[in-house]
């Protein structure tokens, strides 16, 4: 059996655990070929690159970040006859099944390729927690992990000036990292894509623990947050209009414009830290290289069942099959009475 293996979207922390379980278990349980497919599926198409991955390839892996298998944002179904490329590729390649680590738009390609007929199983990923069929993507809780370091370093040198301090986190469709992170680092205020917060609420809460002798203040934000009512300059979250082949602009650089926004209303002193990339780069922390290994482990074994059409997901402490499908359904979101949690030290 010829298993190829390929990791497509923004990398996020722990795909090499992923990777390193399926060529483990593949290897020496199944005695399989597994063969890493490179950036993507940009791997499938013309031009690009397969190799075997062989247990020494793997060796060491289980603690790094990045993916040894690299990624692109490359969708086959934007490209002129890309079904027909990927399918070329999969015979002259000899591939009995492919594993797709990956977020909704690898996932969606995934199971349209699966409707296609190609014998295919999923992993879920993304720092972004947001991938619907799964409680939990691997990569979430490190990029947490991060964000909660960051926020309490800002508080103290927030504290030393009397200032606000705005920091963006990721999260495009989703507030799971604010929301987490602002709860951990005692965030002042969370904003967040699901729950739009009015811009006087934010200046009101600012204001307010000013008078009560607490003149600074941190605000998490999430990259794809929305306000109410938001005055002045405008809050404008994109860098550039440009789309990626999935439709997504870039973001970036709301907590730069809600802080001139804040200046300008209450006159307290702003600064502004975008965490970016930080959040996706570097080491797991040993619960996303527990969970990506119980998710490599139960990949392969999907396509030992032969449960093509299939992602492993995470279902209260349990791994299960779920069908990829699930995953291009809408963004799994916070619950209201989760964010309500973090509401409470709000002002
Ligand atoms: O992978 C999800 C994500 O981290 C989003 O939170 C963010 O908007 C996006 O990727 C950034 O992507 P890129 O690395 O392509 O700039």
């Amino acid at each position: 059996m010829k298993v190829g293996v390929l990791t497509g979207g923004g990398d996020c922390p722990g795909l090499n655990a992923v990777i390193r379980a399926i060529v483990y278990k593949g290897i020496t349980r199944y005695g399989y070929d597994v063969q890493g497919i490179y950036e993507g599926w940009k791997g499938l198409l013309n031009g690009g690159r397969v190799a075997p991955l062989a247990l020494e390839d793997v060796s060491g892996i289980l603690a790094t970040g990045g993916t040894i298998l690299k990624t692109s944002r490359t969708n086959p179904f934007a490209i002129r006859d890309g079904l027909k490329k990927v399918r070329k590729n999969i015979d002259k390649y000899g591939f009995d099944a492919l594993i797709a680590i990956g977020g909704e738009d690898t996932l969606g390609v995934a199971a349209k390729l699966n409707k296609a007929g190609i014998k295919i199983v999923g992993v879920p990923k993304t720092i972004d927690n947001d991938v619907a069929g799964t409680d939990q993507t691997f990569g979430f809780d490190t990029a947490v992990q991060i964000a909660t370091e960051a926020i309490d370093r800002v508080r103290s040198t927030a504290e030393a000036h009397n200032r606000v301090v705005l920091v963006e986190v990721m999260g495009r469709h989703a507030g799971w990292i604010a929301v987490k992170s602002g709860i951990a680092g005692g965030a002042n205020m969370i904003l967040v894509p699901e729950y739009p917060v009015d811009v006087n609420k934010v200046m009101t809460s600012i204001v307010k623990r000013h008078a009560r002798g607490e003149p600074s203040s941190v605000i998490v934000v999430a990259e794809g947050a929305k306000l109410k009512n938001p005055k002045g300059k405008g809050v404008d979250m994109t860098v550039t209009e440009d789309k990626d082949e999935f439709g997504h602009k870039r973001l970036g650089g709301i907590a730069m414009a809600l802080s001139l926004i804040i200046e300008e209303m209450t006159g307290f002193e702003c600064r502004n830290v975008i965490l970016g990339h930080i959040q996706r780069g570097g080491t797991p922390t040993a619960t996303d290289r527990v969970l990506s290994t119980r998710y490599g482990v139960t990949a392969i074994d999907l396509v030992h069942k032969k449960q093509f059409g299939k992602m492993t997901a995470l279902r209260g402490t349990k791994i299960v099959a779920a069908p990829l499908s699930a995953a291009t359904k809408s963004p799994r979101t916070i619950d209201k009475e989760f964010y309500q949690i973090a509401e409470v030290f709000f002002g």
